[in-house]
């Protein structure tokens, strides 16, 4: 069966074409190239001794996309990630971000409707829950007012698949990724994240490597057991599989409704002091950190409640923090003997 993954040279994307292939099948990637690197189609081909089809074109390109979707006619399923993720730069640039993800869904969308390809999981976040009232977090927890534009296309883009669904013939599976850290490991791919890392992992293992001086902490003065902020760490390749599971659930007609959501986290919360000490262990180095004021936009702590995941998709995410941690230091030290 031939699938779709859009934005397969990604983090997460690239994870997930790994985990497809392993269950047998048939991937092509769309991906513009613009935040990753042509190279992960041939380190993915490397690990699993499957090269991907690979077309590079940008998806927000209505005329290019549908001409790709009418050669497409054996595609039984899309798994969509090309977006641009970035909460800081959405701030600064809210119109590049608003055209690029929600253009490149649309014309996804129409797409699917041009050539009757019934099924989507879409890459969506737990930042649409923002600082929510009751933790662990619930798929039905009220979606808050995003505090980022970056924030607020992944709540349009679960608005306008929910609303597609009730007219076209397209189902959809929402997966809300809270944080996703971590690589193969076959250090072969990772998080490559292009210029300064606004996330806390690759900073942590760049800065033990010597690319930066310190890490930053934002903030030590939070209501939180050791005063920095909590977040659901959760291992790439856990949410790789959680995406490989739920196309099958389509696949096999096992979805109770046209949308379901599903929170893809472990359920335990870790704070940045919790993620540094673990990266200390695994590493055996001591890192270089200095506390600062916190984050505009942050919020205080969010971790998921897991129990309609893993009883409907029968998924749980398995790997520990230290798994996590060792997976980051060991991708940053491979990036190092290439460069
Ligand atoms: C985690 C914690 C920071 C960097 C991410 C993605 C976002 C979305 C949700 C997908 C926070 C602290 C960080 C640093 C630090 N993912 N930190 N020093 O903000 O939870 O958002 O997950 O949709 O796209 O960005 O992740 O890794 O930036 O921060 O102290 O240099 O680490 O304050 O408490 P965040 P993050």
């Amino acid at each position: 069966m031939k699938i779709l993954v859009t934005g397969g040279t990604g983090f997460i994307g690239s994870h997930t074409v790994v985990e497809l292939q392993a269950r047998g099948f048939e991937v092509i990637i769309v991906d513009n190239l613009s935040n990753s690197s042509i190279d992960v189609v041939d380190n993915i081909a490397r690990i699993t001794g499957v090269r991907p089809l690979f077309k590079k074109f940008d998806l927000m390109d209505p005329v290019t996309t549908a001409a790709f979707f009418q050669k497409q006619s054996d595609l039984k399923a899309i798994i969509h990630f090309a977006a641009f993720k970035a909460v800081g730069e959405s701030v600064k640039l809210p119109l590049k971000y608003y055209r690029n993800n929600l253009d490149s869904l649309i014309n996804i969308l129409q797409g699917m409707i041009n050539n009757s390809i019934e099924n989507m999981v879409f890459s969506s976040s737990c930042t649409v829950y923002g600082q929510p009232e009751q933790l662990p977090v619930k798929e039905d927890a009220p979606v808050q007012k995003a505090l980022s534009p970056y924030g607020n296309t992944k709540q349009i883009s679960e608005e306008i698949i929910t609303d597609v669904s009730i007219t076209a013939n397209v189902k959809s599976i929402l997966l809300r990724y809270f944080n996703p850290i971590g690589a193969h490991e076959s250090a072969m791919i990772g998080e490559l994240p292009l210029g300064i890392p606004d996330n806390l992992v690759p900073y942590i293992t760049q800065t033990a490597i010597g690319k930066r001086d310190y890490l930053r902490v934002w903030g030590n003065d939070y209501p939180t057991p050791d005063g920095t902020a909590i977040r659901d760490y959760i291992h790439v390749v856990d949410l790789a599989r959680a995406h490989v599971i739920a196309l099958e659930r389509m696949l096999n007609n096992q979805m109770r409704k046209n949308v379901e959501i599903f929170n893809l986290g472990t359920g335990k919360g870790c704070s940045v002091m919790e993620v540094i000490n673990s990266f200390e262990k695994v590493s055996g180095m001591k890192l270089n950190y200095r506390i600062m004021e916190r984050r505009p936009g942050d919020i205080m702590k969010v971790w998921a409640d897991t129990e309609f995941a893993n009883r409907e998709l029968g998924w749980k995410a398995e790997k520990g923090l230290d798994d996590m941690t060792l997976s980051a230091w060991n991708w940053e030290k491979a990036l190092a003997a290439k460069s």
